[in-house]
């Protein structure tokens, strides 16, 4: 989604200034126009002919060098402009900006464009801290500047605070986010579950599966930046908490209808990517079950099925892990289930499936169309079926 976006990137003078040079190298291996405005700080901490290496484009600091190229830059930038980042962003740039001054390339590209502003603090604590910063950001937000909060951490002074610039994964999830609000998904809510859920046997064990997330968060993922809002119902993972997405925690199966029941009734599409678990034990030992005997025998029963009970208009949109008789036991499934559109996933297929960073599915909808996609990213399925998705909606398929 990064691909061919022109994305003007304000470095200013901080000690973070170094990390532009990761941001706009990242940005640029997916495919997008950096434009850098660098100010005269900046080229303290961060030499221009850094940024112009990485980014393949000339780097502006000087609102005055008139060459043919540049002469009507203050302007031409803050136009081309799909989003403009200031990373890292000072005090002072912070400052000028809510008080509309414009002394320089970057604070004029600021006032100049039209496109969404991000801005990405770099402190020390006690300068972000103060009112008059804190002030200075709630005058941005109010004029919808973007702003990706620092974290806690180790500070150029050698002190541990709150100031320290957000990391790089979560700026350029930022961009994505705000790219992604014109998109042919904004203004709908997408519920996704993901994971596999973990059913207790006792306070140490549990009953789980290999599902690993990654296809679930691709498809929330995918949805943000299109510009749903996405809820991300999510069973224990190991994947980053991705940005600009509502993310709500549970473990078990019950858990999981709990939440999808309460964020799912206001929904247009709950896409069900998660892996539950079909049974739980019936009873949760209160100790550690000791290893006292040969063998052991643990009783299960159903756990509730997510689907079955639901209410709300939605798009319903459903996974089938399959080893056998792949589209036909996915059909089933969707008759079963109520769904208008089945992913159904050969388990069998080394390349594909649980853990690994692509699949290959097939795509089944309720007039019976069958699309066999290739083995792609997880990512590039979670766009196809967000196509579809996209399709079923504006045709006004709803619950059946
Ligand atoms: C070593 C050093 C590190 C600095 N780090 C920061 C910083 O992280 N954040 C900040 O707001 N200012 C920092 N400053 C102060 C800014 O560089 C200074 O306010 C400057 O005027 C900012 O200019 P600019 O906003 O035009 O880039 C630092 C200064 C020095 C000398």
């Amino acid at each position: 989604m990064l691909a061919n976006k022109t994305i003007v990137l304000g470095v200013t003078g901080s000690i973070a200034a170094y990390k532009a040079a990761d941001i706009a190298s990242k940005l640029a291996q997916a495919g997008a126009k950096v434009e850098v405005v660098m100010t005269e700080s900046a080229t303290k901490f961060i030499t221009p002919l850094t940024l112009r290496s990485i980014t393949s484009r000339p780097v502006v600091t000087d609102m005055f060098e008139s060459t043919t190229e540049f002469s009507i830059e203050h302007v031409a930038l803050a136009e081309a402009a799909d989003v403009l980042v200031i990373a890292p962003a000072t005090a002072n740039i912070i400052a000028k900006v809510a008080a509309g001054i414009a002394d320089d390339m970057l604070s004029c590209t600021v006032l100049a464009t039209k496109a969404p502003i991000i801005v990405a603090p770099a402190m020390e604590s006690n300068m972000f801290q103060n009112p008059i910063t804190q002030e200075n950001l709630v005058k941005l937000k109010a004029r919808d500047f973007t702003i990706v909060e620092p974290g806690y951490g180790r500070l150029a002074s050698g002190k541990v605070g709150l100031g320290r610039i957000a990391e790089v994964e979560r700026i350029i999830g930022t961009i994505k986010q705000v790219l992604g609000r014109s998109k042919d998904l904004a203004g709908k809510r997408i519920v996704v579950t993901a994971g596999g859920t973990q059913e207790p046997i006792d306070p140490v064990r549990h009953l789980g599966n290999r599902s690993s997330g990654k296809m679930g968060y691709a498809i929330a993922e995918a949805a943000r930046d299109r510009g749903a809002a996405v809820s991300l119902i999510t069973a224990p993972v190991s994947l980053p908490e991705p940005v600009g997405i509502d993310v709500v925690p549970v473990k078990t199966a019950a858990g999981m209808k709990e939440a999808v029941d309460k964020v799912a009734a206001q929904a247009d599409v709950l896409i069900m990517a998660a892996a539950v678990a079909d049974y739980q034990p019936k009873t949760v030992a209160e100790s550690k079950i000791k290893k006292e005997t040969t063998s052991l025998t643990l009783e299960l029963v159903r756990t509730p099925d997510i689907l079955a009970e639901i209410k709300g208009n939605f798009l319903r949109v459903g996974f089938a892990a399959e080893s056998e008789d792949i589209v036909a036991n996915a059909r089933q499934k969707l008759e079963r289930k109520q769904l208008n559109l089945i992913v159904a996933n050969d388990i069998t297929d080394p390349t594909g499936g649980f853990g690994s960073d692509t699949n290959k599915v097939t795509l089944i909808d309720r007039d019976g169309k069958v699309e066999s996609l290739p083995l792609i990213t997880k990512r590039e399925v979670a766009d196809k079926i967000l196509d579809k998705v996209v399709g079923l909606l504006n045709k006004g398929a709803r619950v059946l």
